[in-house]
């Protein structure tokens, strides 16, 4: 391969300068050197959208390399098949897929609507856990509903094992090592799915499978029959986490944006005094009604993707915009660069949820959106997430004005590994008179 085929390297682009500071050295990297850049030999970024969306949707070139949140606890039967793999998705996507959300609204707002409830309010108050428990709560509920309060104590010990493998640490072991964190999540795994079986017997041999996401997945389907009991209990850890993880980095974002810019705060709140006074009666039209409030949940996951760095492994030696990419290297998609391209968003630096919306207040043509993936990979539960984030949102700004403590320095600190998020963020809330 010609050296010319290679993608740009900035001069000091090394991993030392990359662990300093990952989203300088991202936003220096598409600036200096443009779509597709190197950062290390077989180490590549696709920094704008056509790269990204390339890499994204060609996913038999660009594997995904992460490993799943929580791998198969063993198996008789050997790793899944494709197949099995496409019985579990199309069984997971009956329950999260846009009309299947639409049709539980009034299911997802009473917690939203309790969230202000939850905030003690005249007081600094740590954001992440707050807004994690809430959406546990919404989300534990979406997948199980009466069975919800059984499983949710266990959700959050799984979501605890994930924090725990996430922390950075000096060394990264080999998969099959037994870490002290991988024993931890294999025990909060084991005790997750023992006290789902008994839920998944129950309900099958009772015949009431449930409207949730759990009864939707026992529905057989007319192509590939029924998902076998292990396949359910093999999915649901993963997913249950899933509902509250990266949607609770979303939600600290959105909130610190209602802090910073207290007009918009108001217009969210303007929107949110139509919804009905009883949560359980809200459907999908008054979520529709909710643009502007949609329109700031996009802009915010805009500015900061949680999900800012996506990983994938060529399998072959393929072509990216005009570069060479050998088999086995490693190429990073980079949505937050990418939505910070001025060709894709004008001004995009700056927060701005009209850019979303028409002249009349209706969705607008969209620039690149890639918070939530795209292609074969791309997020299965966007429109929950999107339902719970902008429920969380206008309840919020419906009930308080929220401010950062006084003070020159943030008090929180942007983490870039295991997700974008605010970590130790900490806001006011005072009652909206
Ligand atoms: C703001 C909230 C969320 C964001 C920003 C987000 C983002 C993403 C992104 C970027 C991917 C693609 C990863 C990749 O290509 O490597 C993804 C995958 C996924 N997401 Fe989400 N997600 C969110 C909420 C949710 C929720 C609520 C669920 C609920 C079940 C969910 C379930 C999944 C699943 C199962 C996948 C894996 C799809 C696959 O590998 O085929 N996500 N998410």
């Amino acid at each position: 391969m010609g050296r010319r085929n290679e993608p740009p390297r900035l001069p000091e682009g090394s991993f030392a300068a990359w662990s300093r500071d990952r989203l300088a050295l991202a936003r220096r990297g598409a600036d200096e050197c443009g779509d597709v850049w190197q950062l290390e030999p077989g180490v590549y970024i696709a920094a704008t959208a056509g790269p990204c969306e390339a890499v994204l949707r060609r996913a038999q070139e660009f594997r995904q390399a992460s490993p799943p949140l929580f791998p198969p606890l063993k198996r008789s039967s050997g790793a899944p098949t494709p197949e099995e793999r496409a019985h579990a998705h199309a069984a997971r996507m009956r329950g999260l897929r846009p009309q299947a959300v639409a049709a539980r609204i009034g299911e997802i707002a009473p917690g939203a609507a309790r969230f202000p409830d939850q905030w003690p309010t005249g007081q600094d108050v740590e954001v992440l856990p707050l807004v994690r428990n809430a959406l546990a709560e919404i989300g534990v509920h979406y997948v199980f509903s009466e069975d919800a309060p059984t499983l949710l104590p266990f959700a959050s010990q799984l979501f605890l094992a994930r924090e725990v493998l996430e922390r950075p640490s000096r060394w990264v072991w080999p998969r099959w090592v037994p870490t002290p964190a991988r024993r931890f999540r294999t025990r909060q795994q084991v005790a997750f799915t023992n006290a789902l079986r008994p839920i998944v017997r129950r309900r099958r041999s009772s015949g009431r499978l449930g409207d949730d996401m759990l009864g939707q997945m026992l529905q057989p389907s007319s192509r590939y029959g029924l998902l076998t009991e292990e396949a359910i209990l093999d999915t649901l850890p993963g997913i249950t986490v899933a509902t509250f993880e990266t949607p609770s980095r979303a939600a600290s974002w959105i909130l610190l944006h209602l802090a910073w810019y207290p007009q918009a705060a108001g217009r969210v709140a303007a929107e949110a005094a139509l919804l009905p006074t009883d949560p359980a009666a809200t459907t999908s039209t008054h979520l529709d009604s909710l643009q502007y409030t949609q329109a700031l949940v996009r802009e915010v996951l805009r500015l900061h993707p949680p999900s800012w760095l996506l990983v994938r492994r060529a399998t072959r030696q393929t072509q990216l915009a005009d570069y060479s990419i050998d088999a086995g290297s490693t190429v990073l998609v980079c949505p937050y660069t990418a939505h910070r391209d001025a060709r894709e968003h004008s001004e995009p630096d700056r927060f701005r949820p009209e850019r979303w919306l028409d002249d009349s207040g209706s969705p607008a043509k969209p620039g690149v959106f890639l918070s939530f993936g795209t292609g074969p990979h791309g997020c299965e539960g966007a429109a929950l997430a999107m339902a719970m984030l902008t429920l969380l949102t206008a309840q919020t700004a419906r009930c308080y004005h929220l401010s950062e403590p006084p003070g020159p320095q943030p008090g929180y600190q942007v983490t870039t590994f295991g997700g974008l998020a605010t970590v130790g963020l900490r806001l006011r809330a005072t009652l909206r008179s």
